[in-house]
Order: C-alpha cells, then structure tokens, then sequence
C-alpha cells in the first residue's frame, strides 16, 4: 500500500457520503439497508481519522433536498441518526472526539435534537478531533442565514456595511469555528458538490471515487489522502512563487 506522509496530513477533511441507495440495489436489497450499511463506513471512518490525527471531520449525512426523499426512507435515516448517537457517545467520550453539527438543525424532530445537544454538550471539552456532522444541511441556506443575521446586525448597528468583509461573513456562517476543508471526497461516482459547503470550498481539493460509500474502507481513505498530498495547492500563484515560499508577495 502506498505510505502517507504524517507530516502534510489534511487538517480537515470533508466526505460526501452518497451512493447507499446503489450499493443496496447492487445487493438486491432495499435502500434503508444501504444506510444502515453506510453508518458503518461512518463508524470506520471516525476511528482511522482519529487514528491518524486528522482535525477535522465533516460528514454530509442529510441535505435539505434529503427532506424530499419519501417518508420512510427519511424516518428510517433519522433512526440511523438516532442509534449512532447512543451507540457511539462512549467512543467519541473514550477517543476524547468533539461532536459538532451544522445546518437546519431547529426543523428535526425533537427527540434528534435533544440526543444531538446532549452529545454536543458531552463532547464539547473533546480536543482529540472535531466529527461535524452537516444535517439538515444545505450551502445556499447557509449563506442566505449568514446575511439575512448580517442584514440584522448592520440595522440595529452592530456593525457597519463597510466592515464586511470575507473573515466577518465566514463568522456568519455554520462553520464559524471550523477551518475551510482542505480535502472533499465523494463517493459513488458523482462529481458535483449537491449543496455542500459552497462558500468553504473555495479551495478545497476535490476527490472523487466510483467506490460507493457502504463499501469505503481505511484503504479509500488512504487514497484519497495519497493523491491529495500529491498535489500542490497554488491559491492563484504560480509554482515559481510558491517554491520562494511567496517570499516576494506583497
Ligand atoms: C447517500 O446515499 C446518503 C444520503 C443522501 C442520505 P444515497 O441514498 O444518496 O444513495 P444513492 O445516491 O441513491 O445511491
Ligand atoms: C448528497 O447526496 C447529500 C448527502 C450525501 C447527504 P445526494 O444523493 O442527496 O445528492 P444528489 O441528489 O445526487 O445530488
Ligand atoms: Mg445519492
């Protein structure tokens, strides 16, 4: 297997989950079984990220589009959601793993978000890593939310329309403590983002793989993290510039 290197891993990296409903009709089985499934890729991917010492972790587990899906599918997706959080609470405890969300989270039903604020709360002193779990979740939303608060604070004069700039809005966001993720991996073949972090994507690298997700493994994820650390990441500059170490940059 090709070898990482420890030293330039990802501080953050974000997984679109997607390909449950395939991998189920693979297996000539209904698609509740593909989730039930792909919550044990969750469970595998929380414990070798926290293995290898990645920071950050954010799982696309249910979009707002999701809501549309038919009514027992999204039921049985939030019994899922449900028995991960009291079948994990322990390890994410024992691993010291922080538990953030991010997203529509007021429109879940209320026994999810009571079990979600009670593991937040649990985990909030965590330093080993931060599992953010975007639920409810839509990009466009995020940033409708973020000036629409920003619209707010400027009426009642909080701040003033000439102090918004890109540090202020990202405060405005969901993901206000989180870094911008440095790698997003897709699973299942698809190659668009379906409403996942637009405004932190920005510079993301992005990785796609056939694999679907109840089948992503520790090897898919090493892959993934191999081809990453082989790419350079310009941020606009030239190549010339950036082995100066962007000595000469105003
Ligand atoms: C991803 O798998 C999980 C969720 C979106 C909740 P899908 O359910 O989208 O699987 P496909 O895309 O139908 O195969
Ligand atoms: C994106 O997958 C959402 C999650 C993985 C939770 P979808 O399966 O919902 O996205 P589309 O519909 O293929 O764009
Ligand atoms: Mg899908």
């Amino acid at each position: 297997m090709k070898k990482i290197d420890q030293n330039n891993l990802p501080r953050h990296i974000a997984i679109i989950m997607d390909g449950n409903g395939r991998w189920a009709e693979k297996h000539t089985l209904g698609r509740i079984s593909g989730h039930r499934q792909g919550a044990k890729s969750v469970k595998l991917t929380v414990k070798v990220c926290r293995e290898l010492g990645i920071q950050y972790l954010t799982l696309y587990a249910f979009s707002v589009e999701n809501w549309l899906r038919p009514r027992e599918e999204v039921d049985a997706l939030m019994e899922l959601l449900k028995e991960y959080l009291h079948s994990e609470i322990k390890k994410l405890m024992k691993h010291d793993i922080r538990l953030m969300v991010i997203g529509n989270i007021g429109i879940l039903k209320e026994p999810v978000r009571i079990l979600l604020s009670e593991a937040m709360e649990k985990t909030a002193h965590n330093r080993g890593m931060v599992l953010n779990l975007a639920l409810s979740y839509g990009g466009r939303d995020e940033i409708v939310e973020a000036v629409r608060s920003i619209a707010e604070d400027s009426r009642v004069g909080k701040i003033r329309p000439r102090n918004i700039t890109k540090e202020l809005f990202s405060k405005y966001l969901y993901t206000a403590e989180i870094p911008d993720p440095d790698l997003l991996i897709r699973t299942s073949g698809e190659y668009r983002l379906s409403n996942f972090l637009l405004w932190q994507t920005a510079y993301t690298e992005l990785y796609f793989t056939d694999v679907l997700w109840p089948d992503f493994r520790r090897k898919h994820l090493m892959e993934a993290i191999y081809d990453f650390q082989r790419r350079e990441r310009r941020f606009g500059l030239t190549s010339d510039q950036l082995q100066r170490g962007g000595s000469d940059l105003g």
